[in-house]
C-alpha cells in the first residue's frame, strides 16, 4: 500500500476540506492545513494531493508556496479543488510546480463550492449547497481509481 497525504487549503468556506477529509477517512490518510504548517518533510509518502478553493483562477497562495518548499522530486501527485465556476485551468500554475519537481500527475477533480466572495455576499452567495454529497461521493470514487484500484485482488 502506498503511503499517501494529503495537503489542503481550505480558508473560504471550508468546501474543499469536506472533499479532502472524505477521502482522508475512506483511506485513513493524513492531512496537512498548508494555511498553519509551511515545512514539512514528505520524502516517506509516495502519492501526495494537494487540495484548494480556487483564488483568482488558481489554487491559494499557501498551498503553492507550500508545493514549492516541501515537494520532494519524483513524487505522485494529484489535485483537488472547488470552485465558483467550472472553468479549466484552474491547476495550470500547480501543475507547473508539480512538473519542475519531475511529479508524476495522477489527475485532478473539481466540483462547485459554497461561494460569498465580492457582490455574492449581498445576495447570500452562490452555490450554496455545494459541494453537494454527490460531489463528495465524486471526490472519493475519483481517489478510488487513481489510488484505491491497486487494492483490487484478482483471482
Ligand atoms: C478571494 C476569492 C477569490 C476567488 N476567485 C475565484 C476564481 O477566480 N474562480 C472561481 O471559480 N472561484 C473563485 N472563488 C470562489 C472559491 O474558489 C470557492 O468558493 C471555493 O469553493 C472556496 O473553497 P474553500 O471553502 O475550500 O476555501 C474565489 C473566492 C474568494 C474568497
Amino acid at each position: 500500500m502506498k503511503k499517501a497525504i494529503l495537503i489542503y487549503a481550505s480558508k473560504h468556506h471550508g468546501n474543499t476540506y469536506k472533499l479532502a477529509k472524505a477521502i482522508s477517512e475512506k483511506y485513513e490518510i493524513a492531512m496537512i492545513d498548508a494555511t498553519k504548517e509551511s515545512i514539512v518533510d514528505l520524502q516517506e509518502y509516495e502519492v501526495i494531493g494537494f487540495a484548494s478553493g480556487i483564488d483568482f483562477g488558481k489554487f491559494y497562495e499557501e498551498i503553492e508556496n507550500f508545493a514549492e518548499a516541501n515537494l520532494p522530486i519524483k513524487k505522485e501527485v494529484f489535485f483537488l479543488y472547488t470552485c465558483a465556476m467550472e472553468r479549466k485551468g484552474f491547476t495550470n500554475s500547480i501543475r507547473e510546480i508539480a512538473l519542475k519537481k519531475d511529479a508524476i500527475i495522477l489527475g485532478e477533480y473539481g466540483c462547485k463550492g459554497y461561494n460569498t466572495y465580492g457582490p455574492w455576499k449581498v445576495i447570500g452567495g452562490m452555490n450554496k449547497k455545494h459541494p453537494t454529497e454527490v460531489e463528495v461521493k465524486s471526490a472519493v470514487e475519483f481517489f478510488d481509481k487513481i489510488y484505491g484500484l491497486e487494492f483490487v485482488e484478482v483471482f
